[in-house]
């Protein structure tokens, strides 16, 4: 199967598109201009930290629309589920290689807000090692579903409680390669 092919069967397992390429093309531009309006007066580095695996797409159109000095790192963090032993807890597999954030902004790039509770941990975290602001920009907000008291700083869009796959989202690790965010077909999961 050639590559075209490929997208193609990916793009059938969407029942619909939440976000087309040229939406989140509108969205990220959007954004960057807020957060350029938020930092255009400090003094201090600014170094947007990318959680991976899912927000590599839109960190990497975000920081390519971002007139701004900045530098770059990345974090791999997941939350542990409500009703475990450690709820609450986040598991850090990938950390920051620096201990000088005291000086530094942080901006903590995520694709999606579900329950809060990775944001809600991680930006505590980051406070804690003294860095001199942390903020969050996410590309998607499922307010439905918080558990948390969590609001990001910047949110490209609203969404309601759907599976939601593409532009850096998975199921089973497929998918993130779309161009698009789309809802998956329940067949595909159920
Ligand atoms: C997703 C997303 C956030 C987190 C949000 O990551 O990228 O990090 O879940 O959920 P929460 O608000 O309920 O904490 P995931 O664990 O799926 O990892 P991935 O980005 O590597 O796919």
């Amino acid at each position: 199967m050639n590559k075209k092919a490929c997208a193609f069967y990916d793009e059938r397992d969407c029942k619909q598109i939440l976000l087309s390429a040229e939406e989140i093309d509108r969205i990220t531009t959007r954004l960057a201009r807020a957060i350029e309006e938020t930092y255009k007066d400090s003094d201090r580095r600014l170094v947007m930290v990318v959680i991976l695996k899912g927000s590599m797409p839109f960190a990497a159109d975000l920081m390519k629309r971002l007139a701004l000095p900045l530098e770059l790192e990345f974090m791999k963090v997941s939350s542990y589920g409500a009703g475990t032993k450690t709820s609450g807890e986040i598991k850090i597999s990938l950390d920051l290689k620096r201990d000088d954030l005291q000086d530094i902004d942080l901006l903590v790039v995520e694709d999606i807000v579900d329950s809060g509770r990775t944001l809600f941990r991680l930006t505590q975290l980051l406070k804690n090692r003294n860095a001199h602001s942390v903020r969050t920009c996410t590309l998607l907000d499922k307010p439905s579903r918080r558990e948390v008291d969590f609001v990001p700083d910047f949110c490209g869009a609203t969404i309601p409680d759907e599976f939601v796959i593409g532009y850096g989202l998975d199921y089973d690790e497929k998918y993130r390669n779309l161009p698009f965010v789309g809802v998956l077909k329940p067949e595909i999961y159920s």
